[in-house]
């Protein structure tokens, strides 16, 4: 049996990076994971590049160039006989996966990463070395990292067939623009596809459970968030009450409560996105003994499992479900196993939605601090004054920035706005380095940027914007 120092099973974000990272440090490692591609191949990248932030934001540019036809008059631009061809956008995100995946498969090879396409299975533990089965090969690890991510939640009333009912999967791969389309959650993947599939023509209606608009984004935002998608036409339903989901005619029919009243929603197709569980079938949890939460999740501490020589890194052990969460735990544990001190700093991770505005975040809401008792100030600045929104034609949304009272040091940024995913990153590097609004705001940034407005935003803390 061949032996490595490390066997990662999941190849996703925590998977992958942590099987590149343990590699770098001289760590003999094998990775194994079970997905396969269009192309009937090992598709190395995990959810996040088959099935999740990669396809998505390429449906996302595609249908907002589509959109953006129609905004080109103001420009001086008139664009006739626009046509949309449903077939080539899916290929161009297909081929977009496959030259990343594969991209992937050729970093293993870099690093001389040993990878295996097979379900993985903890077995047994003999001496100090665990034995895992790879399909129908057994190999040994002196350390395995569990990183199996998550999967759609399905509605038990709501059997998911990625044709008329679908979860993200089959919302990513649609042949045809639905004429009606509901969406069941409000959250992450229901308003980034449900805007995808609306600015193609569909009628977007979308039933959330929840009184609360995006909760978990600071309120002002979250508001301007609600305010912009109505405009656009996106149809939202809160504290909604589903009661049963019937697709046994043409369409879908969505019976529901609302506001203590019994209401029926009839659409083409249907996307479910309700939130994610924890993958952890199938990995031997029970024989080997490998503890679980209440919920599902792997238990880890450090990303230390209950197991000697097992770890656990990205979704499967819950907290922020996000690519880059995953990624930097990958990281952090091929360290520790290496001897290191791996660290991954939990106050500073960047959120960002991609609709139109995109909404980011880092740090402590609004409502957080108050309900904490922090003493802090804010300051706001609007994206209608700034220049090259303007020029963009786009000037919606603000940038909001909240620092202590006493020390000045920025406890929460948050924005909505044109292009604020990649804004974002200097609001992270400023807290994690600590930094004050003072910091800020006395940082040059170059005009006309959109980044001006983050700037700004950290001169109103101290009511001193230049351009309000
Ligand atoms: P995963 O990416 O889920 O990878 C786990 C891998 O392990 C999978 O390939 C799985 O098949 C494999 N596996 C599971 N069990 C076994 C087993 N026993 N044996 C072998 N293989 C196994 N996050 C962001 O940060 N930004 C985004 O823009 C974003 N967009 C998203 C859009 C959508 C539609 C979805 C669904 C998710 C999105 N996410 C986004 C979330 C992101 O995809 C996840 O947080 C991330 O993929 C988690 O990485 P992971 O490595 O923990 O798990
Ligand atoms: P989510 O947790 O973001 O949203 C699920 C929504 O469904 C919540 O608002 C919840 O209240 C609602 N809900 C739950 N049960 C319901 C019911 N029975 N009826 C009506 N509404 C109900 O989960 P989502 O959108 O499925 O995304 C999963 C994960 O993927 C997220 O946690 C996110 O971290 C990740 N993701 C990240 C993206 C990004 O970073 N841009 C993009 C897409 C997904």
């Amino acid at each position: 049996m061949q032996v490595f120092d490390v066997v990662v099973i999941g190849g996703g974000p925590g998977g992958y990076v942590a099987a590149i990272r343990s590699a770098q440090l001289g760590l003999s490692t094998a990775c194994i994971d079970e997905t396969t591609g269009k192309d009937g191949k090992l598709s190395l990248g995990g959810t996040c590049l088959n099935v999740g932030c990669i396809p998505s934001k390429a449906l996302l540019d595609s249908s907002e160039n589509f959109e953006k036809l129609h905004d080109l008059k103001v420009h001086g631009i008139s664009v006739e006989g626009v046509k949309l061809d449903v077939a080539q956008m899916i290929a161009r995100k297909d081929q977009i996966v496959s030259k990343l995946t594969g991209g992937i498969s050729m970093l293993f090879k870099k690093n001389g990463i040993t990878a295996l396409h097979a379900r993985g299975t903890l077995l047994r533990r003999e001496g100090e070395t665990w034995v895992v089965k790879a399909g129908d090969a057994e190999i040994g690890a002196k350390n395995v990292i569990l990183a199996t991510g998550s999967s759609p939640r399905h509605l038990p009333f709501a059997a998911v067939d990625n044709r008329k009912i679908m979860d993200n999967v089959g919302a990513l791969d649609m042949p045809a623009v639905p004429e009606r389309l509901g969406v069941i959650g409000a959250g992450v993947i229901g308003l980034e596809l449900g805007s995808v599939w609306r600015r193609l023509g569909s009628h977007v209606t979308v039933l959330e459970a929840m009184p609360d608009f995006l909760a978990a984004a600071d309120e002002a935002v979250a508001k301007e968030a609600k305010r912009q998608f109505k405009l656009q036409g996106l149809d939202i339903h809160l504290g909604v009450n589903i009661e049963s989901v019937d697709a046994s005619g043409e369409g879908v029919t969505i019976r529901y409560q609302e506001g203590g009243e019994a209401k029926t929603l009839d659409v083409d197709k249907l996307i479910v996105s309700v939130g994610r569980v924890p993958n952890t079938g199938g990995l031997g949890a029970e024989t080997v003994g490998l503890e679980l939460d209440a919920r599902g999740f792997i238990k880890a501490d450090h990303f230390r499992t209950n197991l000697p020589g097992v770890w656990a890194v990205g979704d499967v052990i819950g907290g922020a479900m996000l690519a880059h969460k995953a990624e930097d735990e990958g990281v952090a544990v091929a360290e520790i196993i290496a001897g290191q001190a791996g660290h991954v700093n939990y106050e500073t991770i960047p959120w960002v939605i991609y609709t139109s505005p995109e909404i980011a975040w880092v740090g402590e809401t609004e409502q957080a601090l108050k309900a904490r008792g922090v003493e802090y100030r804010a300051g706001r600045f609007p994206f209608a004054a700034n220049g090259r929104a303007l020029g963009h034609n786009d000037s919606r949304g603000f940038i909001k920035v909240l620092a202590d009272a006493k020390s000045d040091r920025i406890l929460g940024v948050h924005m909505i706005g044109p292009n604020v995913s990649e804004i974002l990153a200097e609001a992270v590097t400023v807290m994690e380095f600590g930094g004050s609004s003072e910091d800020l705001a006395r940082t040059m940034h170059a005009h006309p940027t959109l980044s001006e407005v983050l700037k700004e935003a950290a001169l109103a803390v101290e009511k001193r914007a230049i351009h309000a």
